[in-house]
């Protein structure tokens, strides 16, 4: 049986590249709704999925990736609501506008809410549209009740403050609930959020590593359409280069992967960590270009090599601006003059994931937890590869040790 026809046809109707999740998986949805909708034949089944818009829905609930969590990639909430109490000011008194496409199960948006609040910004100066193609995913969200799985940060003080704890998980306050409002949609509906204005800040994370590159150009061009002349377009990390290229200018915001519009009329950022400095040099001239006279002995010594920590910093705002070469060639440096280390090789796991290189980026992340089995940022980053590979036992396993680790570390 061939499902070649189904992927394409997935691949028109929502963008999803069967490539990306791996084709068995495709073929393993069509076999599931097959059963569930009593058709055993593969033709009759593409028959009904043309005229039965209720069994296409269907196979794209089954093949959806709703992984997400609260807080998922902090800096970026960190950096947002920095600069939404920024913006609010200036704005007078109309509300900041918010879209989180896609909101799966509503931890990205409600995490907007929290870190709003926790800075400070008052219920009526923000609102929160929420968009997902996933009606199941939606209707958790509405419920906002949460089970553990959706706390994986390093610190969960949000928790005490916005949830309360019940047998069924933990409860969503009301004050938070109420500032998003969701809504079903697929990004290429022709008439996606038409009507709805344009967003001083929009996330839109994770969803376009699921695109081939024309879906992708399609997805940003309705991420244009959809963002304030000076508004701020949050991607995923694996997202960043992809955005560079579609003409988006970085924020150069550390590890908060934000980018404006590039014909902005104004930089709407003012920079809030110190600019690169100047790198290490690679290695002596060699003697084709300058010869080292003998008497170099008694130059002055040459200064000591930068403390790793200080690369490290550097080379997380050249991956934040698009630069993963440049990223990577210093992280490689840096490990040839101190050694390897766990932080270093986990970000450049996290380079080579956005460069969309996911199996050099799982040795990066194997080898970090071979240094140090308890790296906190490894374990998590692996759990995400892994779930977004299909491996949902090692994705467990992977998390559970990053919840011991925090454990261990003193976090809730
Ligand atoms: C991995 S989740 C990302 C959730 C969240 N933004 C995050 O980063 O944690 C991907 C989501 O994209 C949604 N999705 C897939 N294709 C879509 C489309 N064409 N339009 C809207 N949502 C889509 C899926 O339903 C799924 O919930």
């Amino acid at each position: 049986m061939s499902f070649a026809r189904f992927e394409t046809l997935l691949k028109q109707t929502m963008g999803l590249d069967a490539s990306t999740v791996g084709a068995s998986m495709i073929e393993r949805a069509v076999r599931d709704r097959m059963a569930a909708a009593s058709v055993a034949d593969a033709d009759a089944y593409w028959n009904l999925l043309h005229v039965s818009t209720a069994e296409l829905q269907e196979l794209i609930e089954t093949v959806i990736v709703p992984e997400t969590w609260f807080f998922r990639g902090h800096e970026a909430f960190d950096a947002m609501a920095r600069l939404a109490c920024e913006r609010a000011l200036r704005k007078g008194s109309q509300p900041l506008r918010f879209l989180s496409l896609p909101c799966s199960t509503g931890e990205e948006p409600y995490s907007i809410a929290m870190a709003l609040f926790d800075a400070g910004l008052p219920a009526a100066r923000f609102h929160i549209d929420a968009v997902d193609i996933c009606t199941r995913s939606l209707a958790i969200a509405g419920r906002a009740v949460y089970g553990r799985n959706s706390f994986r940060g390093k610190s969960l003080d949000f928790r005490a403050r916005h949830f309360s704890q019940t047998e069924d998980g933990y409860v969503l306050s009301e004050t938070v609930r109420r500032q998003v409002r969701f809504q079903s949609g697929n990004m290429f509906d022709a008439d996606f959020l038409t009507g709805f204005g344009a967003y001083d800040f929009i996330f839109c994370r994770n969803l376009l590593i699921y695109f081939d590159r024309p879906m992708q150009e399609r997805a940003v061009a309705v991420l244009n359409r959809l963002l304030s002349q000076s508004g701020l377009l949050f991607a995923g990390p694996a997202e960043a280069g992809l955005m560079v290229r579609q003409d988006m200018v970085s924020a150069g915001l550390p590890l908060a992967f934000a980018f404006r519009k590039a014909d902005a009329a104004l930089p709407v950022l003012k920079p809030w960590a110190p600019p690169p400095k100047p790198l290490p040099p690679t290695a002596p001239p060699t003697a084709a270009v300058r010869p080292v006279p003998r008497a170099v002995t008694t130059a002055p010594a040459p200064p000591p090599p930068r403390p790793a920590a200080d690369a490290i910093d550097t080379a997380r705002q050249m991956a934040n601006q698009g630069q993963l070469v440049e990223a990577a060639a210093l992280c490689k440096r840096q490990m040839q003059l101190h050694g390897p280390s766990a932080a270093l090789l986990c970000l450049l796991g996290v380079i080579s994931d956005a460069a969309g290189n996911r199996g050099e980026a799982r040795e990066h992340y194997r080898r970090a937890l071979y240094l140090d089995p308890d790296h906190y940022e490894s374990l998590s980053h692996l759990a995400a590869l892994l779930q977004m590979q299909g491996d949902a036992a090692g994705a467990r396993r992977m998390d559970e040790r990053a919840g011991r680790s925090r454990a261990k570390q003193g976090h809730a």
